[in-house]
């Protein structure tokens, strides 16, 4: 496919640039992320201080000294300690507090640009899209983002920070060898933890995407209910939904053995060096080098340093997780949409509504041409048609036109205007459509009619509804215009759904109107009444008109045959008929088919 395909590689490294995608919206709550870290810093500083008090308690109350001690110091001390204890929390958790806003603001604007972005790229990259797969994608990447930024601030800068003031401490106090135990055994943590993560990433990648594939197939089945129920086929579905989930399972349980020997790993650092250090304060202890409270105070900061660092493990592990996720996002807000306005590319101006195709081809895949040289033109105010058999590139025609496709060769032009160089918005604001296939919002019909003009007022979307001929329908319904009408437009029929579409049609009054065969799915009575509203309000507009029933298209000013993606006649009916040639053998066909009794033509 040479169109936009998202297609994600499986093999791309992790990209820690993205964190500095992250950056501005720090930036932008500079007060807060400072508050939160001054609270950090206090919370910090509680706990360095919580060692030196442990150390002071159990030296005074140390039997030697005991007789000599003043019963408001032990008291101070007691309080102090309980005092640091609580400053530690209590001001981590102001911390989280005041930073929440920060995340959840960035979550918010990038939620938002994802979703712009998506609704921005071509028709193609929806074509291709699995919808469920891609939501667990985005929500994954929400996520990570909130992660990502907590943790970022919180936890690697100040556990790094950390580590210094606990190795510059046993360092000043207690000479060097405390301090290289403390140095080797964070560097032996930190190298493994790197190497091992960086190892298991594939396993977190693996389960990510099983996740996607298993969401993918559920709820592309469950769109899928109807056809599902028709063919009996739960259990087929129920075994494909299975083999998707048995790939998920796998992969967790790949992923959790990874996380055994990561978690395994660190753990026999911390073990080691832990007992390097009990060991050695405790002969020094012994040899009467330090005092019991030393003894404590070392015992203290190697727990106090092990947890983050523990911790650090832990969130290094997320974060490279997290990461993993974000960059599924970023690479979705990567793929660029192949149809892009030119910079500052000028609204259409519609003066007229004259639109011309001149020697368009186009295909979809370079190696089955669609259009080939395709030329008309529709003068102001005229009603072309376009009638050919199904597959012959008929709403191809109408996606050019409205410019999901930039044609190969050829180009396009309203009043004078090449379609490809003015806004996308100004080009399809220009012009209405009731397309082949409606497929409506799970909301009521009267604000799914109001969709082709949310300006509209509710008398307006009356007088569109009326002039659909919907009304008679809305009457009938309980509920009248505010009943649902389900996922897609799923309940209501295909002609209701087509009056739907038209009504919206009607309201947004374009200057250029495309009907693709618009009454299709309607009885031929019906189609008379709408046919007859359609053209009044076709009337002053230019109308491309693509055909289902030849009986509709006789009054149009001019009609094109297309076969195979080629204008094979053209002219007016009765000029047509005069030719002879395929149009005249198509009237025949359908004459025949609407006399013939046998043949019941309401659908
Ligand atoms: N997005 C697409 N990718 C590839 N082929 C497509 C795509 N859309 C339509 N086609 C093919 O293009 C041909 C013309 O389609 P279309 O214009 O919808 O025909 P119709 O004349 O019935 O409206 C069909 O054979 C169809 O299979
Ligand atoms: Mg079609």
């Amino acid at each position: 496919m040479r169109h936009g395909n998202f297609e994600p590689d499986p093999d791309h490294r992790i990209n820690w640039r993205i964190v500095s995608h992250l950056l501005p919206y720090l930036r932008e709550s500079r007060s807060r992320v400072l508050f939160a870290l001054l609270c950090l810093l206090l919370a910090k500083g509680a706990i360095l201080v919580i060692p030196f008090l442990l150390k002071d308690l159990v030296d005074a109350l140390d039997g030697r000294n005991v007789q000599a001690l003043a019963p408001t110091v032990l008291f101070g001390l007691v309080v102090a300690y309980g005092g640091a204890r609580f400053a530690n929390v209590f001001f981590g958790e102001l911390r989280d507090t005041v930073f929440g806003r920060v995340t959840e603001r960035a979550m918010r604007r990038i939620g938002l640009q994802v979703f712009r972005h998506v609704h921005a790229l071509d028709l193609e990259f929806h074509l291709n899209r699995r919808t469920g797969g891609l939501a667990r994608d985005i929500e994954r990447g929400t996520t990570g983002i909130s992660f990502l930024m907590r943790f970022f601030v919180f936890n690697i800068v100040p556990t790094l920070f950390e580590i210094a003031m606990v190795v510059g401490i046993l360092l000043f106090n207690y000479g060097i060898s405390f301090a290289v135990i403390t140095l080797v055994s964070v560097a032996a943590y930190g190298l493994f933890s790197l190497r091992a993560t960086e190892w298991r990433t594939q396993f977190v990648r693996e389960m990510n995407e099983a996740d996607s594939a298993s969401n993918t197939r559920a709820v592309d089945s469950l769109l899928n209910f109807e056809t599902v129920k028709y063919f009996t086929n739960e259990e087929f579905e129920a075994q494909r939904y299975d083999s998707e989930l048995r790939k998920w399972e796998q992969a967790r349980r790949r992923n959790r053995l990874s996380l055994f020997g990561l978690n395994g790993g660190q753990a026999l650092i911390i073990a080691m060096s832990q007992t390097a250090m009990i060991g050695l304060a405790a002969w020094q202890v012994s040899n009467n080098d330090i005092s019991l409270g030393d003894f404590i105070l070392i015992n203290q900061f190697m727990i106090q340093l092990f947890m983050p660092l523990g911790f650090l493990g832990f969130v290094f592990r997320e974060i490279k997780g997290s990461l993993a996720n974000i960059e599924k996002m970023f690479e979705l807000l990567a793929v660029k949409p192949t149809i892009v306005d030119t910079p500052g590319a000028p609204a259409l101006l519609v003066t007229r509504g004259e639109v011309s195709f001149d020697r368009v081809s186009f295909a979809y895949d370079p190696a089955r041409s669609i259009l080939d040289d395709v030329s008309f033109s529709i003068g102001a105010g005229q009603k072309v048609a376009v009638v050919g058999a199904s597959g012959a590139g008929k709403s191809t025609l109408v996606k050019l036109l409205f410019r999901f496709y930039d044609p190969d060769s050829g180009s396009i032009h309203i009043d004078g205007q090449d379609i490809s160089r003015v806004s996308q918005a100004s080009l399809r604001k220009s012009i209405g459509i009731v397309p082949q296939d409606t497929v409506l919002f799970n909301d009521s019909i009267l604000e799914n009619v109001r969709y082709g003009n949310p300006d509209a007022t509710d008398t307006q979307v009356w007088e569109a509804i009326r002039l659909a001929h919907l009304d008679n329908f809305i009457t009938s319904l309980p509920k009248g215009a505010d009943t649902r009408v389900g996922e897609r437009g799923l309940k209501l029929s295909g002609g209701e759904k087509q009056r739907v579409s038209i009504a919206r049609a009607i309201l947004k009054r374009p200057p250029i109107m495309v009907f693709d065969e618009a009454t299709s799915s309607l009885d031929s009575k019906s189609e008379q009444v709408i046919l007859a509203a359609l053209r009044e309000i076709a009337r002053d507009h230019t109308s491309l008109v693509i055909a289902h029933r030849l009986s509709t298209v006789v009054d149009a000013d001019l009609i094109l045959v297309l076969q195979h993606g080629r204008v094979v006649e053209q002219g007016s009916h009765q000029a047509l008929l005069e030719t002879n040639g395929k149009y005249a053998e198509l009237w025949r066909a359908q004459l025949r088919q609407r006399d013939s009794p046998a043949v019941i033509q309401d659908n």
